[in-house]
């Protein structure tokens, strides 16, 4: 196994929210919940969950946006909080989940492309103009694309501007926050295929967001399984997405969309629960079909299930059942 490039030590995260009247009634609603994972260099991690689970919340603080309300980051042996932003740039780049809103509409996408350069290194002018032209060539843009704004792209061209963008700050490790989930099935094919090339041309390491199985299995070496803040199986892509082990695993394997087949998942229909309001014990117990008194009462172990990969549950299922 390569080098371990980012390592991330049971991190949460809650948000203050005020409800009723006059917002009086203070709560806090916990998005991330105990996380801990690590990536090694040359790695694909995906990062797989529904709506709502904590996806962008563990980004946002995996790449330095949002601070942990406990644990640690640590990227290349160092600790993200003790990076100034110059170093955090360098170290981790993030592509955000809504491409086109995260470029600046006033700026032209040469511009904007100059940022991190200006902002991460110091290079001349000169300099800038040819990174920026190797990269837009990396992506595949057209040279012109330079001299236009962002609303003059569709949402493939601008997920391509995000890219380059991450690209110019020459950071080996990137978080792609659902990349393709907002494309066009023929589109997504196209930027997972340039995210293949880009990642063998530059030496990169992924954390890949998704709520998409499919895509997941095609591009992940690992995968993290989220469920409501938490991770709740981790381990080596295909033997969890083809053997799954946590009774959520599964439901989002069987619950994958496949032609012939009822878009409703045949058990475990439910909500999320409360964030405001966490169940004691399993927060899966209340859709899950293993169900005892204890998965509600007790704290959830994590149980191994290989090398490295492991599950939250009291009653995983077993090999081959
Ligand atoms: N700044 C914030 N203030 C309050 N609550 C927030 C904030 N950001 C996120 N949340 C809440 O935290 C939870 C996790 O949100 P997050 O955006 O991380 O989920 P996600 O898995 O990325 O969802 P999606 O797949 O829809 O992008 C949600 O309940 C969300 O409403
Ligand atoms: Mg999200």
């Amino acid at each position: 196994m390569t080098k371990q490039i980012l390592e991330v030590r049971n991190i949460s995260k809650a948000f203050p929210i005020s409800r009723g009247w006059f917002g009086f009634n203070k709560q806090q609603l916990r998005a991330v919940r105990a996380i801990s994972l690590s990536v090694h260099k040359g790695q694909t991690l995906g990062v797989i969950g529904e709506s709502g689970c904590g996806k962008t919340t563990l980004a946002r603080m995996l790449v330095g946006l949002q601070l942990p309300d406990a644990g640690e980051i640590i990227i290349n042996d160092q600790n993200l909080q003790r990076l100034d932003p110059v170093q955090r740039g360098r170290a981790i780049q993030y592509v955000f989940q809504d491409p086109i809103s995260s470029l600046n509409p006033r700026m032209t996408v040469g511009r904007s492309l100059e940022t991190p350069l200006r902002c991460l290194h110091n290079l001349t002018s000169a300099q800038r103009k040819a990174a920026i032209a190797e990269i837009i060539h990396a992506v595949k843009l057209p040279v012109d694309s330079l001299a236009r704004y962002p609303h003059e792209f569709s949402g493939g061209q601008a997920q391509r501007i995000s890219i380059a963008r991450a690209l110019l700050a020459q950071s080996p490790l990137i978080v792609l926050d659902e990349p393709v989930s907002a494309l066009d099935v023929s589109v997504q094919a196209q930027i997972i295929e340039l995210l293949t090339e880009i990642k063998q041309e530059f030496d990169l390491t992924y954390i890949f967001i998704s709520h998409d199985l499919a895509v997941i299995e095609a591009f992940c070496d690992q995968v993290a399984v989220m469920y409501f803040g938490e991770i709740v199986e981790y381990g080596d892509c295909s033997q969890v997405l083809m053997e799954p082990r946590h009774p959520y695993t599964r439901l989002l394997a069987s619950s994958a969309p496949q032609i012939g087949k009822s878009l409703i998942a045949e058990s475990g229909i439910g909500q999320l629960p409360d964030p405001l309001d966490p169940p004691e014990g399993c927060s899966f117990a209340a859709r899950c079909p293993y169900s005892t008194n204890e998965c509600i009462q007790l704290q959830t172990p994590r149980q191994m299930t290989g090398n490295s990969n492991y599950v939250i549950c009291h009653h995983p299922i077993a090999n081959q059942e």
